[in-house]
């Protein structure tokens, strides 16, 4: 079927996070869009609810199917269903990573920029936050090896977080990228843990590599992170896996998820991840087709209206990471000017020191709305 992307649904008053004004700002922040979820993902949900029966559940061996399914077909990563946990989400994984493979004190590797939580929930849990800044060569972020050696020598480093694709910036780290970096945290011992969120979002002309599908003979210390909630638009659903596939380190995931009894997901989390691994793919492949055509048009609208503007094309996700430093000195002057002009981006120095005076901005959204959120932002940079 053909979806329609370009439907405007208020979902002012809903409880939505993304929309939480009382006036008409435009939301281009927070990695949720602003499109209906696909139909078959729609109509499972409603069929559990006709049955009318909502008890405990557990997940079903046609669920297990259909994750296997999708990671052999697409990425070539082979899993058993031993090798797939469930978890309330990839931000409680990370925390939960935190205590499979570190103590308290000990030193937890991130690069900077970062999705705000890779820093947070090392902090909370009182593990040391090292991070190692990305390098921008033109226009691109790359991962400065040299420099994470140092710090994982200086620091005793036991876990990375690597954010793959990286968000903010979208970058699909290529496998000659991630085997360089698989090569060091061997060298030194460290623990990966891969946030593969991003991973369905994948951008045309680039390749997602599963970190899993490297760490052959050292698997002990290699963990992915993924959900269906990015890809099909259900965040508000909640549900995750964690995949591993060395034996002992599943059991003491198993065991330290045992703890909080957090190793289960709600009834309408299994729905909606089966029915979007088994028929969800007529749906992403027309919103990465949508979301595509709004970062051309982003691109083109920013680059004849604020042309100082520096633009990271994202290769992965439909958030597009922006250096506006030519046009505001202060971080919080340059999101409350856009406040005032009523459209929301996230601030970039929320993602680490690196985020300074850059915005990362959501295109994933019907494009009339989109539009007038570029004119907001014109207007409330345009002049500076
Ligand atoms: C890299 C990354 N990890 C995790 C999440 C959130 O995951 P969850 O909602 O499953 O906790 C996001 C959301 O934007 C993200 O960008």
């Amino acid at each position: 079927m053909q979806y329609n992307f370009d439907e405007i649904i208020d979902r002012r008053n809903t409880g939505s996070i993304k929309w939480h004004y009382s006036d008409d700002t435009i939301p281009l922040w927070v990695a949720d869009m602003d499109f209906k979820a696909a139909e078959p993902i729609l109509n499972a949900v409603e069929q559990v609810a006709q049955h009318g029966i909502l008890g405990y559940t557990k997940p079903t061996e046609a669920l297990y199917e259909s994750i296997i399914k999708w990671h052999g077909s697409r990425y070539d990563l082979s899993l058993d269903k031993d090798n797939i946990l469930f978890s309330p989400g990839v931000v409680p994984s990370l925390a939960l990573m935190m205590k499979v493979f570190t103590e308290v004190g000990d030193a937890v590797l991130v690069n900077d920029p970062i999705y705000t939580p890779f820093m947070t929930k090392a902090q909370q849990n009182n593990r040391t936050l090292v991070t190692s800044a990305l390098k921008e060569v033109e226009g691109k972020y790359h991962l400065d090896l040299n420099d994470i050696e140092a710090k994982i020598i200086e620091h005793k480093v036991k876990l990375y977080l690597l954010c793959n694709p990286h968000n903010p910036g979208g970058r699909v780290w290529t496998r000659d990228e991630l085997e360089a970096l698989l090569l060091l945290c061997k060298k030194h011992e460290v623990a990966i843990v891969s946030d593969e969120i991003h991973q369905d979002l994948t951008l045309s002309g680039h390749t997602f590599t599963p970190f899993l599908t490297l760490a052959k003979g050292y698997e002990h210390k290699v963990v992915s992170l993924t959900s269906m909630t990015k890809t099909f638009n259900v965040a508000g659903i909640k549900g995750s896996m964690i995949f591993a596939k060395d034996e002992v380190l599943l059991k003491k995931i198993s065991q330290q998820q045992n703890l909080n009894d957090e190793y289960e997901l709600n009834l309408f989390a299994y729905t909606v991840m089966q029915s979007a691994y088994e028929e969800g793919d007529e749906w992403l492949e027309q919103a990465l087709a949508y979301i595509e055509k709004n970062i051309e048009l982003t691109l083109d609208f920013l680059a004849g209206h604020l042309p100082d503007i520096k633009i990271m094309r994202p290769e992965a996700s439909y958030l597009i990471w922006l250096d506006c430093s030519a046009y505001g000195k202060d971080d919080q002057m340059l999101y409350d000017k856009l406040r005032e002009s009523k459209v929301e981006l996230n601030a970039g120095i929320k993602y680490g020191a690196e985020g300074h005076l850059k915005m990362r901005l959501n295109v994933a959204c019907p494009e009339a709305l989109l539009r007038e959120g570029l004119n907001r932002i014109y207007s409330a940079l345009g002049d500076s």
